[in-house]
C-alpha cells in the first residue's frame, strides 16, 4: 500500500513494481492543496519561512499556534486575500488540484468561489439574510430567481440555520445572534460551491453551544469539502480533525495525523504547546 507519511513523504510498501507510479498518481488524486517552499513577506518582515504541507481532499485540517505566528496569514496565501495586503509579498507554490493559484493565468475570481473562507467576526453584508447568500449567486451571474431561491434555502438547510431564519428571510442580517450571524457567514461561503473551505478561528467570539453546533457542522462538511481551520483551541483540534499543523515565528514545527500530533508529537515545541506551556 502506498501512504503518506507524517514527514508528507509518499511511503510505497509491499507493492508490485509495475504498479509504483498508479499507486503514486492515486495518492496526488487525494491531494487537494500543495503548498510547496512558501515563503511570505510583509514588507522587509520575512513572516512564513519556507513552508511546505499538503492538505487532502475530504479532510478536516486544524493550523495551531500561539497568536502573532502567522496562522492567520498563511491561511490567507491559500486564496489570494494576501493580494489586497500592499507590501506583501509570496515566493513559492500553492498547488490546488494540482496547479498553482499564482500562475498567470488564475482566475482570482473563480478561485476564491472555490476556495471559500468563514473569519473570525462573523462578518454578513449589511443586508438581508436572503440577499447575503444570494448575493454571490448574482456576482457569479446567477440569474435564475428560482434557482437562487432554492439555492439560498440549501444553503441555510447546510449550515444548521434554516428552521431559525425560515420565517424571516428578509429580515437584516444583523438582526441574528452571534451563533447564527456566523452559520450565515458559512451559509455564504457555500452558496457558490466551493470545495475547500478556509476559516478562521469561526468559534473564537461564540458561546459554547453555538460553537458546539459549528463544530457539529464541519465534521459533517468534510463530505463536501476539504477544511482548514485556523484555531488556538487545541482541546477543538483534537476533537474535529484529521490533521494537526503547528506554526511558531512563522514556521511550521510540525505536521501530522492529529491522533499522532496530540499523542506522539516528534517536537519538543509541539509538546510544549499542547501541555500549554506557552
Ligand atoms: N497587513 C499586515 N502588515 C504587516 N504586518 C502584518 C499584517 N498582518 C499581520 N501582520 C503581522 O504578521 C504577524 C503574524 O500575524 P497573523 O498572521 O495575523 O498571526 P496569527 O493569526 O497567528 O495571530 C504579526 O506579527 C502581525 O503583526
Ligand atoms: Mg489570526
Amino acid at each position: 500500500m502506498a501512504e503518506i507519511d507524517n514527514n508528507n513523504n509518499i511511503n510505497i510498501n509491499n507493492i508490485d513494481k509495475n504498479n509504483i507510479d498508479n499507486a503514486v498518481d492515486n495518492i496526488k488524486e487525494e491531494i487537494k492543496i500543495e503548498v510547496k517552499n512558501l515563503n511570505f513577506y510583509y514588507g522587509d518582515y520575512h513572516l512564513l519561512k519556507d513552508i511546505n504541507l499538503f492538505f487532502k481532499k475530504n479532510s478536516v485540517c486544524t493550523i495551531l499556534g500561539p497568536s502573532g505566528c502567522g496562522k492567520s496569514s498563511f491561511l490567507r496565501t491559500l486564496n489570494r486575500m494576501n493580494d489586497y495586503t500592499e507590501g506583501s509579498k509570496l515566493k513559492g507554490e500553492v498547488l490546488l488540484d494540482g496547479k498553482n493559484i499564482y500562475g498567470k493565468s488564475i482566475d482570482v475570481v473563480e478561485l476564491r468561489r472555490n476556495v471559500g473562507m468563514v473569519f473570525q467576526n462573523p462578518n454578513p453584508f449589511p443586508k438581508t439574510i436572503f440577499e447575503n447568500i444570494a448575493f454571490g449567486l448574482k456576482i457569479h451571474g446567477i440569474k435564475n430567481k428560482q434557482f437562487i431561491a432554492e439555492r439560498v434555502e440549501k444553503c441555510l438547510k447546510y449550515a444548521g440555520l434554516l428552521d431559525e431564519v425560515k420565517d424571516k428571510l428578509h429580515k437584516n442580517a444583523f438582526s441574528l445572534s452571534g451563533g447564527q450571524q456566523q452559520r450565515l457567514c458559512i451559509a455564504r461561503a457555500i452558496a457558490t460551491n466551493p470545495s475547500v473551505l478556509l476559516m478562521d478561528e469561526p468559534t473564537a467570539y461564540l458561546d459554547p453551544a453555538s460553537t458546539a453546533t459549528i463544530l457539529d457542522l464541519i465534521a459533517n462538511f468534510k463530505k463536501f469539502y476539504t477544511i482548514i481551520i485556523v484555531s488556538h483551541n487545541i482541546q477543538q483540534a483534537g476533537r474535529i480533525s484529521d490533521y494537526s499543523g503547528f506554526f511558531l515565528n512563522g514556521e511550521l514545527i510540525e505536521f501530522s495525523k492529529s491522533g499522532d500530533f496530540f499523542t506522539r508529537p516528534k517536537d519538543k515545541r509541539t509538546e510544549n504547546f499542547i501541555t500549554n506551556r506557552f
